[in-house]
């Protein structure tokens, strides 16, 4: 503990105020670059493993018939392209969402496309699906023995052709189907904010149409939804009654918030620009008050995965307690570093045996 402690504090005082002086982007890929070289090496990952992991009986569970080490994964975007499969486990995650991966190769948005808040512990998030694209990917990852799950997250490709529905739904079918025999689950990005169109498939009826395209490929893996977090309760649910007719097992809650008028959003913060999603803090409460009003309402039928603001342990309970039986986080980690990760798996095995759990699944949805 007073080793995770005293990571905390280096990587505050010492490797943020340096990484955050240059520009986002440009750190990202560095540390993705880092974190594919640590991985291919054994000796890293032993290393890694021996600085960051914490492992216990009472974080494991079966969830859709795949077993998950701890309920902690990495969330979909920071790592597009899969590059870093095999290092994320000795960085103590129990799963990891890969992507969003396109049909096509996509070079997303003009650049500056990200931006941090710091004072709000939030980034602006504007890069518009860029990724290698699924055939690329998929040749990455065909012949690796993942030692966690490892989840695909798949959108349509950010351009004007895939704004037609029937292009578009094509582009989905084409990068799930990539994935069909190397993914543990597949998560359908229907809400990525920063894309050419918008989010048609937010629409009940588009929705139907490309649930129906997904559903002919009988995928043996679990698919899951990721939601927006903007909507009305009654927009969700007219999704989430779309959803429960197909082969949908579970929903992601939620993804980047477009909206600027948070609580969370420090004044001292300079929001550059009505483009891009906002992450970390400000999604925190609104991903929460989700979770916790589809959990009454279809926690019985699909499962949940909380993101959005997770940066202790506390945050990924509350997430817990209120449905979610597993969590995932991406803008925490950047804040607080990689040790963030196993202290998150430490503090929940403190929080269930507090609160008398013997195990995470007992303490979904048990709001105390
Ligand atoms: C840099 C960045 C890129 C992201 N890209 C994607 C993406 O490609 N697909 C997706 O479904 N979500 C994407 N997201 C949203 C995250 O998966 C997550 O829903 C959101 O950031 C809230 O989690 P957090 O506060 O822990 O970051 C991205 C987030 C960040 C910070």
């Amino acid at each position: 503990m007073f080793f995770a402690d005293f990571q905390s504090f280096v990587y505050r005082h010492i490797f943020k105020p340096i990484a955050f002086r240059f520009d986002p982007e440009t750190v990202h890929d560095s540390i993705t670059i880092a974190g594919n070289w640590i991985g291919k090496r054994k000796w890293a990952r032993k290393i890694a493993r021996l600085l960051w992991c914490y492992e216990n009986p009472s974080l494991r569970q079966t969830v859709c018939g795949t077993d998950f080490p701890n309920p902690v994964g990495l969330t979909a975007g920071f790592d597009k392209d899969g590059l870093l499969v095999d290092i994320l486990p000795d960085v103590g995650f129990g799963f990891a969402e890969i992507g969003s991966v396109t049909g096509e190769p996509c070079e997303g948005n003009s650049k500056p496309r990200l931006w941090r808040l710091p004072k709000s512990e939030a980034l602006i998030v504007y890069f518009g699906l860029k990724n290698d694209g699924c055939e690329v990917i998929r040749e990455r990852l065909f012949t690796k023995k993942f030692r966690i799950p490892i989840g695909v997250s798949v959108a349509k490709t950010n351009c004007q052709k895939t704004c037609d529905v029937q292009v578009g739904i094509a582009d989905y079918v084409k990068a799930m189907e990539a994935f069909l025999d190397i993914a543990d689950y597949i998560t359908l990005n229907i809400s990525c904010p920063n894309a050419f169109g918008g989010e048609p498939f937010t629409k009940p009826e588009l929705l139907e149409q490309l649930l129906c395209a997904t559903d002919l490929l009988h995928a043996r893996q679990p698919i899951f939804l990721k939601m927006p977090v903007d909507l009305s309760f009654e927009e969700i649910d007219k999704l989430v009654d779309v959803a429960l007719m197909h082969q949908v097992q579970g929903l992601i809650l939620s993804n980047l918030t477009k909206r600027r008028d948070s609580q969370k959003i420090n004044s001292a913060d300079v929001v550059p620009s009505e483009k891009g999603g906002i992450s970390g803090r400000p999604v925190f409460d609104k991903s929460n008050d989700l979770i916790e009003y589809l959990y009454k309402r279809v926690g019985d039928r699909l499962i949940l995965i909380g993101t959005g603001g997770i940066f202790s342990a506390e945050d990924a309970y509350e997430k817990i307690l209120r449905g979610a039986s597993l969590v995932q986080l991406a803008t925490g980690m950047i804040f607080q570093g990689p040790q963030l990760i196993g202290q998150i798996n430490r503090g929940l095995v403190e929080l269930l045996r507090r609160d008398g759990f013997n195990s995470i699944k007992e303490a979904v949805g048990k709001r105390i």
